[in-house]
């Protein structure tokens, strides 16, 4: 089968590596891809939202599965536009529909059909121009922390943790009234504050089968300790203590289950990845958000556990055979760790020469995923915030994450930095 693989961060580095060892990839196309998708299949310099060019492609590649990394060209409705094209409706499309990506797309959409399904989430309320008075009567009475959220994408940006009642009021009259990000923030959810440990969960379903592919932690702030500014994530760990059996089977029968029996209820087409975001509040599951993708940096943990043929699953996914498919997971702990550069998630400057160790160097229970990088010659250089993600299988938490910066003391870019301390609640 030959495979164009849409997006260029660690996330695709480590879906075209994994896919790649399927016996049913032929050719595999990375659009754009970076330094380190090329060594798994071709790079092509298209837009991931370009439906026009990566319909030329797919039709000049003679490609029979997409499969989309990142939510934008989801969003946008890229399933619908290869399903409505008579050149293009035979291929697997790896995403949701358009409709059924407003689950990432605009969190009021999520938090009503949340309502509708009875799925445990936050209280909320949702506010516009139109109402932006009794949107500030609600922050006034509303208790602290309150957590604010632009309704639609907003590159992981729009949503504020207001600790006291102005900054809510000053976020809340930013978001509406100088619309801080654009269209996507003329909606603003309200919603309170969770407290817990927060797991991402991955399911792989085609809108009536589902299976759970894994789940990881991540580690979203830029400082130790969980300090300082949100980033994409700086690090993932999984599988996660906490995760036990009884979470597990709450989070099934109170959250997964409901969400793809929803879907299917309210005709929402799926045919992919859905990322459930979780607090756990005292051992009892809460979405705080879903994406319609897999996470990054969760896949560069997930996928390396994950022993089951991705392609075979994405094929079963669409020709009615997912419920068969057998998951199985490598039982040893896999820990990713994010080297960044300096400056992120602020400003950073890019075309840094990033020296890697030769391949024989790398230990073979470990794993260099190529994140904001792009080849110049010999050369491999950054080209982004997120610039690497190193995997390492362990023992245990501790020992993955030790492996990962054996590695990653052996790389080097200007202004490289990463967190030391990821995994740090589970040292072993
Ligand atoms: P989201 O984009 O909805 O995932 O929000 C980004 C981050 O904000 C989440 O990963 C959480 O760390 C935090 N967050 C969002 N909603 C809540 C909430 N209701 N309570 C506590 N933290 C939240
Ligand atoms: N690491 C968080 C995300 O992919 O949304």
């Amino acid at each position: 089968m030959n495979i164009l693989l849409i997006g260029s961060g660690g996330r695709e580095h480590a879906l075209a590596w994994k896919m790649a060892q399927s016996h049913h990839c032929d050719q595999l196309y990375i659009a754009p891809g970076n330094a380190g998708t090329a060594g798994f299949g071709t790079n092509l310099n298209l837009s991931v939202t370009d439906f026009e060019a990566i319909k030329a492609t797919c039709i000049e590649k003679e490609i029979h599965m997409l499969v989309v990394g990142p939510e934008e060209p989801l969003v946008k409705g890229i399933y619908d536009f290869c399903k409505n094209d008579e050149a293009l409706q035979h291929i697997i499309v790896v995403g949701p529909s358009k409709a059924a990506a407003q689950l990432e797309g605009s969190k009021a959409f999520s938090k009503k059909f949340m309502e509708r399904q009875g799925i445990p989430t936050a209280s909320y309320a949702e506010f516009t121009a139109d109402n932006f008075e009794a949107g500030k009567a609600y922050i006034q009475q509303h208790s602290l922390p309150v957590v604010l959220k632009a309704d639609g994408l907003a590159a992981g940006k729009g949503v504020v943790i207001a600790t006291t009642t102005q900054e809510a009021l000053d976020c809340f009259s930013e978001m509406i009234l100088q619309k801080q990000f654009g269209a996507a923030s003329e909606k603003v959810v309200i919603e309170s504050f969770l407290k817990g440990i927060e797991v991402s969960v991955f399911v792989l379903t085609n809108g009536s089968a589902y299976h759970i592919i894994g789940h990881a932690k991540d580690y979203k702030r830029i400082g130790e300790g969980d300090t300082g500014l949100n980033t994409g994530g700086m690090g993932c760990v999984s599988p996660v203590p906490f995760m036990d059996a009884a979470f597990m089977q709450k989070t099934e029968d109170r959250i997964i289950r409901p969400t793809v029996e929803g879907l299917a209820k309210e005709g929402l087409e799926y045919h992919g990845f859905i990322f459930f975001g979780l607090m756990n509040v005292g051992g009892e599951p809460f979405v705080i958000e879903y994406n319609c993708r897999l996470g990054d940096p969760e896949t560069e943990v997930v996928l390396p556990r994950l022993q089951t043929d991705l392609v075979a699953l994405f094929a079963a996914m669409d020709n009615g055979t997912l419920e068969d498919a057998n998951i199985s997971f490598d039982p040893r702990s896999a820990a990713t760790i994010m080297a960044v550069s300096g400056g992120y998630p602020g400003n950073y400057a890019k075309g840094k020469t990033i020296e890697l160790p030769a391949a024989a160097e790398v230990p073979k229970d470990t794993l260099v995923f190529h994140a904001g990088t792009i080849s110049s010659g010999e050369q491999v250089l950054t080209n982004g915030g997120r610039v690497l993600a190193v995997t390492a299988y362990g023992e245990n938490i501790g020992d993955a994450v030790a492996k990962s910066k054996q590695t990653l003391e052996k790389i080097s870019f200007e202004g490289m930095y990463y967190r030391n301390d990821i995994g740090f609640e589970f040292p072993c």
